[in-house]
């Protein structure tokens, strides 16, 4: 069977971290030194509300053709939703075990409390167990995978995950604006994508310098949005061939480029490959939520972006439909002119 340990309960017991965890092929404790290199910070209150101040504008398209990874304050997500969903995601992952499993993953489907995906008994395993729910729109919940405990979850994260929908409409009309698309165009082609919430939790490792919390990825999404639930570090990103921590400003969020707007941008925003590290005392709890383009929109360079300022532009990334890609799962397999564009 590919059934994969809980960690958390592997956290507790004293034994050695078993050899599927440990990856010396990471290079873990290569990490960039250099303070001064830090992703942007985006205030989104000077793009709201006819503000559009061009300084911010400007900023944030470096920051999403440069970084794909930048912070956002301000950002008119109540700090009440926030704290909130926080409060009960740490009260769920406390629960005991046989209480979380009530909302366990089944074969058949991505969701529930489990761990990431295993498709063979010889692959590597990242130190971390998560909640993960469809969240939006309504249509795609499966009540089965929300937990009863603590009784505010569902009502909790039915309104972190409208309030986050809020501020996905925000950046990617101000992104439209910066690409030279008609401000709707890339809320059109979100309107009633499906939200995804990944919640994680990545206990303390007593070999923490050998494990990973999560393997170097990029996210196959149009846009996530990340919490850092407590004060525990793990995330760094990729840049210019080096790991860069990232160090979260209180009460902001981060967001990231995900593979989908780097394809309808031709490219021109990039979805950057990042991991997660495990802190040898303190357990991490984050909150990713995957924000996917509509179910009917094609995933491919947008004809809009290729034939900007009258000059026409080579496709870098093939275009295919929604449920192909999900099917493909990764940009790479629509990249580059060779490859049979
Ligand atoms: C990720 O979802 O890739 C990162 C999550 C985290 O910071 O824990
Ligand atoms: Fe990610």
């Amino acid at each position: 069977s590919l059934a994969v340990p809980n960690v958390q309960e592997l956290a507790w017991s004293s034994k050695d971290v078993p050899a599927r965890y440990v990856r010396p092929e990471l290079e873990l404790d290569r990490v960039s030194k250099d303070e001064s290199v830090r992703v942007p910070v985006i205030d989104m209150s000077k793009l709201v509300g006819g503000c559009d101040d061009e300084d911010e504008l400007a900023k944030l398209h470096s920051a999403s053709r440069d970084w794909g990874f930048f912070q956002v304050i301000n950002h008119g997500v109540p700090d009440k939703v926030i704290l909130k969903m926080k409060a009960d995601i740490q009260e769920f992952f406390s629960r005991p075990l046989q209480e979380k499993m009530e909302c366990a993953q089944l074969p058949s489907d991505i969701q529930g409390y489990g761990q990431a995906f295993v498709v063979s008994v010889e692959q590597k395993l990242d130190w971390g167990d998560m909640l993960y729910i469809l969240a939006q729109p309504q249509d795609v919940r499966n009540m089965r995978f929300w937990p009863r405990v603590p009784s505010s979850f569902r009502a909790t994260l039915i309104q972190y995950s409208i309030e986050l929908e809020k501020l996905k409409g925000i950046l990617l009309s101000s992104m439209a604006r910066n690409l030279g698309l008609e401000p709707e165009k890339l809320l059109t082609l979100f309107e009633e994508g499906v939200q995804g919430v990944r919640m994680n939790y990545y206990p303390p490792c007593k070999q923490a310098s050998k494990v990973i919390g999560i393997s170097p990825h990029t996210d196959v999404v149009g846009l996530t949005l990340l919490t850092q639930v407590n004060e525990v570090q793990g995330l760094q990103i990729k840049k210019d061939g080096k790991w860069i921590p990232v160090d979260p400003v209180p009460g902001a969020f981060i967001v990231n480029v995900g593979d989908v707007i780097e394809i309808m941008s031709n490219g021109e925003y990039k979805s950057i490959e990042h991991r997660v590290v495990v802190n040898p005392e303190k357990e991490r709890l984050s909150i990713a939520a995957f924000h996917n383009s509509n179910r009917n929109a094609v995933i491919g360079p947008l004809p809009d972006i290729l034939s900007k300022e009258q000059k026409k532009r080579a496709p870098n990334y093939k275009s295919i439909s929604y449920q192909e890609f999900l099917k493909l799962g990764q940009k790479a397999t629509l990249e580059g002119k060779e490859k049979g564009l």
